[in-house]
């Protein structure tokens, strides 16, 4: 008899190292673990330290090996530039191990960076996989990001190759990549030696000197070559992620626990076979895409998706339901704010009803919180379960869901349903005492974290140690702040931190005031989270000037926003700023940004008892007012 939800989590608490020593039998490995956690230098857990794998070999090779090798591996569907294409396992791996020779071709051996700045094709995703054959990590930064943010990557990976493509489209625009990758190569301290870049038809750029190289060209003569074996805590890759400053955070993943954990959820928490198609409709340049676009939908050697497009306007909010009927889709995973722009456009389900989704069976939301009314209208039209899960960059799967492939839990709109088996989540409170049921407090998650979490940040132990493990001794400290009910569901209710959320892509409030004070007639200003109908939050930037500003108003918003976007990065959605006479601080300097957020979504708010001067909150309200923020 299988055994249910409550005893697996129990297990995975009680005795981890069994636990996943199990699970771990499941992948490929040129030598087996034989230590399966090292706990003596806490918090820097081992997980698997004596294994030899590879991750390429798990996602492509293995399923040959098993006879799988006619099987479709990927489908690319771009309906932003009308093309479709199938990749067999063999075709994928052929073209995977070509490029994989092409880099190393370049300089590149095992525990290089490379940079991958590209949009969503499937060479993107073949540079990922042809890193992990030659044991290269890669660094994917998103395509929305600025020359800067790419630039800041650069530097702090110190990547030898860079590759690109000749440009990405957004609805309406196409985005150059050349230019950015040029400038951010002017401001970065630290020089790749070479590009790499794919031309995409009809768009072809002009290469300038010996150290850009076409992708055709850097193919000249390539051979297939083997994936090489990989100590399991090697690192598989850095993906960069907001901070409480501007400096991005350089979350690494190690080898072994990545390919173990990833490979288990998929079956486990998504209830997907490998006969299935699967389909994450997010960008590689997140977690998410890491995650469930490229990594554990083929080490499961299931079907995967890559979508070039938006949930509405390419051509119409009903292209989810055109691939998921087209592919024969099984599940979609997706952040809910793309299900709340199709449900603007088509709230009756128009496009809904053209289709026939009989083989689709569940809908996962996770990024941000799925809001109920989102959530019972995905599930009144589709008819199946939908899903919200918790995770993060940090963990690269989910840290609380319902488990669908264990045992499927009851809905309970607004939470995340439970602890996911090898999560120890707990509940805690500022004095470092546990909370009650229903207690508010910080979600922090006991020590040691499962297989496939972040081991450490790239070059910085330190930070990580301080950052996320020295607040509550002996637990990792998520940012977000919720509680656990008497059934032991978990309720995600804000971040800690100035970490917000806007349309799924997570941003950093500290990095956006960064860049609006480098304006020459900006004296200090506040960016906050505000609560938006789309996106979930939209951040808004409060500017108090310096004095004896000649500029107008008008001038100086428009610059602001100009300059974030140029900074930041057009994700970053910054199109509203408003000038202040005076930002609320504490007696100490501190401005009051979660009471102007309060205040500015109309929810209940104390008045801080450590305010400097409480004339100023009645200020900012009327600001806000004045400018149509607050109605
Ligand atoms: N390259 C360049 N620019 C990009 C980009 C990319 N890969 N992705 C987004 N941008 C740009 C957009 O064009 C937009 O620019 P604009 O200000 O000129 O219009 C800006 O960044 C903001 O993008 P976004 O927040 O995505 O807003 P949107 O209005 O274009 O689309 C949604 C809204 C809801 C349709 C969209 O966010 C979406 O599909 N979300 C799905 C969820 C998702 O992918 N989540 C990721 C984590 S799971
Ligand atoms: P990212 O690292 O980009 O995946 O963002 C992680 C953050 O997104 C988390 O710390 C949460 O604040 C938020 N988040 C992700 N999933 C959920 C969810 N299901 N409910 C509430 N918040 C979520």
């Amino acid at each position: 008899m299988s055994l249910k939800f409550e005893e697996i989590y129990k297990n995975s608490l009680k005795n981890p190292q069994k636990f996943w020593e199990e699970i771990s039998k499941d992948i490929f490995w040129y030598k087996k673990p034989s230590k399966i956690l090292n706990k003596s230098n806490p918090p820097f857990y081992k997980w698997f330290e004596d294994g030899i794998t590879n991750t390429c070999y798990n996602a492509l090779d293995v399923h040959i090996q098993n006879g799988l090798g006619d099987k479709t591996a990927l489908i690319y569907d771009s309906p932003i530039t009308n093309t479709k294409s199938k990749f067999t396992f063999l075709n994928l791996r052929q073209k995977v191990a070509r490029f994989a020779w092409a880099l190393k071709n370049q300089g590149v051996n095992k525990g290089d960076r490379v940079i991958i700045y590209m949009p969503m094709i499937p060479e993107a995703v073949m540079a990922m996989l042809a890193c992990g054959r030659i044991g290269a990590i890669h660094s994917v930064v998103f395509g929305g990001f600025a020359a800067n943010e790419l630039a800041s990557r650069i530097d702090d990976s110190k990547a030898k190759i860079l590759v690109t493509a000749s440009c990405g489209f957004e609805p309406g625009r196409t985005i150059e990549y050349k230019p950015l990758v040029d400038k951010a190569l002017e401001i970065a301290k630290h020089k790749p030696e070479k590009i790499i870049l794919y031309q995409r038809e009809g768009h072809e750029v002009n290469l300038n000197n010996i150290t850009e190289i076409s992708w055709e060209d850097a193919l000249k003569d390539a051979q297939e070559i083997n994936c090489v074996e990989m100590n399991a805590n090697d690192f598989a890759y850095i993906l960069y992620t907001s901070g409480t400053t501007g400096i991005p955070k350089g979350i690494v993943r190690d080898i072994g626990g990545h390919i173990v954990a990833l490979k288990w959820t998929m079956k486990n928490i998504y209830n997907i076979n490998q006969d299935d198609v699967w389909w994450s409709a997010s960008d590689i340049g997140w977690i998410v895409g890491h995650s469930y676009i490229v990594y554990a939908p083929l080490f499961k050697g299931c079907t995967t998706v890559l979508f070039e497009g938006k949930p509405v306007g390419t051509p119409d909010a009903g292209v989810f339901w055109r691939i998921i009927s087209e592919h024969k889709i099984k599940s979609l995973f997706t952040a809910p704010t793309a299900f709340r722009a199709i449900k603007k456009e088509d709230p009756e389900g128009k496009f809904f009803s053209k289709y026939d989704l009989s083989c689709f069976k569940s809908l996962f939301l996770a990024g941000e919180r799925a809001d109920p009314d989102t959530l019972k209208w995905a599930e009144s039209l589709l008819k199946v379960p939908v899903i919200d899960h918790w995770w993060q960059t940090e963990t690269s799967w989910a840290i609380s869901s319902n488990c669908t492939g264990i045992e499927m839990k009851k809905t309970k709109y607004g939470s995340a349903c439970m602890p996911v088996p090898g999560y120890d989540v707990k509940v805690l409170k500022a004095d470092k005492s546990e909370a009650k049921e229903n207690e508010m407090g910080d979600i922090v998650v006991k020590l040691p974290l499962p297989p496939g979490t972040f081991p450490t940040l790239w070059n910085a132990d330190e930070r990580y140690k301080k950052t996320y493990m020295s607040n509550y001794e002996g637990y990792y400290q998520t940012y977000d702040a919720g509680h656990i009910d008497e059934d032991g569901y978990v309720w995600i209710m804000s971040r800690t931190d100035d970490i917000i959320n806007v349309a799924g892509h997570r941003l950093s409030t500290g990095a956006i005031e960064e860049v609006l004070s480098e304006h020459k007639s900006v004296a200090e200003c506040a960016v906050l989270g505000i609560a938006d109908k789309l996106k979930g939050q939209l951040p808004i930037g409060l500017l108090a000037l310096k004095s004896g500003v000649k500029q107008t108003n008008e001038e100086i918003i428009k610059e602001c926003i100009q300059m974030v976007r140029n900074k930041v990065g057009p994700v970053a959605a910054f199109k509203i700023a408003i000038i202040v006479k005076r930002l609320p601080k504490t007696r100490s300097g501190k401005i009051l940004r979660g009471t102007i957020r309060k205040i500015a979504d109309k929810e209940e708010y104390k008045m801080p008892a450590t305010i400097d001067d409480p004339a100023i909150l009645d200020e900012i309200k009327q600001d806000l007012i004045n400018n149509n923020i607050l109605k």
